[in-house]
């Protein structure tokens, strides 16, 4: 489906939900985690791509002061008052709508400027490890923008060459309504990169110093091929809080050397790490070490991109997801056959898991004129390997989230 499509799948649904037509769009991609796995949170080093899987949401502003949502994919809807703004159950998707709504009026310290209605859309495969939550949080955040409703902002701000500035701002509050609101430890990976995706681009961040910048992954760039392993990470939820304790260990054992000065896993170095080794817990080092040398593939990755060196560039990527398998053990049996299948089919650069982990999709950087043999030869050998069928995407690296009035 193209973008345009989305937009009008959501537009239907809109017109079919409120009686009449939606006034504005928006839209904002899936994302995928090209090296840098868990670095984030740790104040680390990300490369990560936004791709061509996007949310879209229509709607209009309208008077009064509540905020009401129908979502096309779950046929659901949800309404609340923005003047109370609470979460609903844990781990349902109206929480990261309402949270966007809650995360601009705390940021911006004013209320919201009337209510809204609006209906989305999306193509980007629910919890599987390319952010649909995100996109949404983006999209959301563009329609109120685009709408007028959000105090003292307008969307100028955020488009066009100029635009970086209020983007990483809008980043930092879309990350906060998902750490404060829906309660995930999450870092600033996903809400960057729907924000600041760049066709054939990759997108490096420095998690700590927030500094950025936008690196071509060539032209014709290569395919990235996301594998969806077709399972849950359901039955992993609360792995992902646990890992940022076990990280949160380290950093306190080293604050209780060095001092205050020791804020994230950032502010150690793997030498240090190394040095204190026996003195550590034995499974909160490995985690360690899987982020410190993390961030060290991603220095070297974008030093091979920047160099045209795309084989080398997939070499780290591969050595990023056996780190995440035996260090930070958040991949599973289904992934590692995944990649496994990767690694015999044609065309293969490198692969690794994308996101969380332990279960959803692996992201492969795949020679763009090979990208459908290679999604057909995957499909054959994750089937002989694990009696399921995966879904792969051949995707490229896409544009961030925008917006658009629509016509009457
Ligand atoms: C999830 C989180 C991100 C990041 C990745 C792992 O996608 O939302 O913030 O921590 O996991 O790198």
């Amino acid at each position: 489906m193209t973008p345009l499509e989305l937009e009008a799948a959501a537009a239907r649904a809109f017109a079919a939900e409120y009686g009449e037509p939606a006034e504005v769009a928006a839209r904002a991609p899936g994302r995928v985690e090209l090296l840098g796995n868990h670095t984030d949170y740790n104040g680390g080093l990300v490369l990560a791509a936004a791709v061509d899987r996007y949310t879209a949401v229509v709607g209009r502003a309208r008077p009064g002061r509540e905020g009401r949502v129908y979502a096309a994919n779950f046929e659901g809807s949800a309404r609340f008052p923005l003047a109370d703004i609470t979460r609903g159950a844990v781990g349902t998707w109206p929480n990261y709508v309402k949270g966007v709504a809650w995360a601009m009026q705390e940021a911006l310290g004013a209320e919201l400027t009337q209510g809204f209605e609006i209906a989305v859309a999306g193509e980007v495969p629910l919890g599987a490890g390319l952010s649909s939550s995100a996109s949404l949080q983006a999209s959301v955040a563009f329609f109120l923008l685009q709408a007028g409703v959000a105090p003292g902002k307008t969307i100028d701000e955020y488009v066009g060459e100029h635009s970086d500035a209020a983007r990483m701002d809008l980043a930092m509050v879309l990350r906060r309504s998902e750490n404060a609101f829906v309660g995930v430890s999450s870092g600033l990976l996903d809400q960057f990169s729907s924000l600041f995706g760049r066709e054939d681009h990759a997108l490096f961040l420095d998690c700590q110093s927030l500094e950025f910048a936008r690196v071509p992954l060539g032209s014709p760039g290569p395919a990235i091929v996301v594998c969806d392993s077709k399972t849950s990470r359901r039955l992993a939820d609360g792995m992902y809080n646990r890992r940022f304790a076990e990280c949160n260990a380290v950093v306190d054992h080293f604050k209780a050397k060095r001092g205050d000065d020791v804020k994230l896993l950032r502010d150690v170095s793997l030498a240090e790490l190394e040095a204190d080794w026996d003195a550590l817990d034995p499974t909160c080092r490995k985690r360690a070490r899987h982020v410190l040398t993390e961030n060290e593939r991603v220095r070297r990755g974008v030093a091979a991109l920047r160099a045209g060196d795309l084989a080398g560039f997939g070499k780290l990527i591969s050595a990023s997801h056996a780190s995440s398998r035996d260090d930070f053990e958040n991949s599973s049996p289904a992934l590692d056959a995944l990649v496994e299948a990767a690694e015999e089919s044609p065309g293969f650069l490198g692969g690794k898991l994308s996101g969380a982990g332990w279960a959803g999709c692996t992201v492969n950087l795949v020679e763009a004129d090979k990208a459908d043999a290679f999604a057909e030869a995957v499909r054959r050998g994750y089937f002989e390997r694990q009696n399921l069928e995966p879904e792969v995407h051949v995707c490229r690296a896409a544009e961030g989230a925008s917006s658009r009035p629509l016509e009457a």
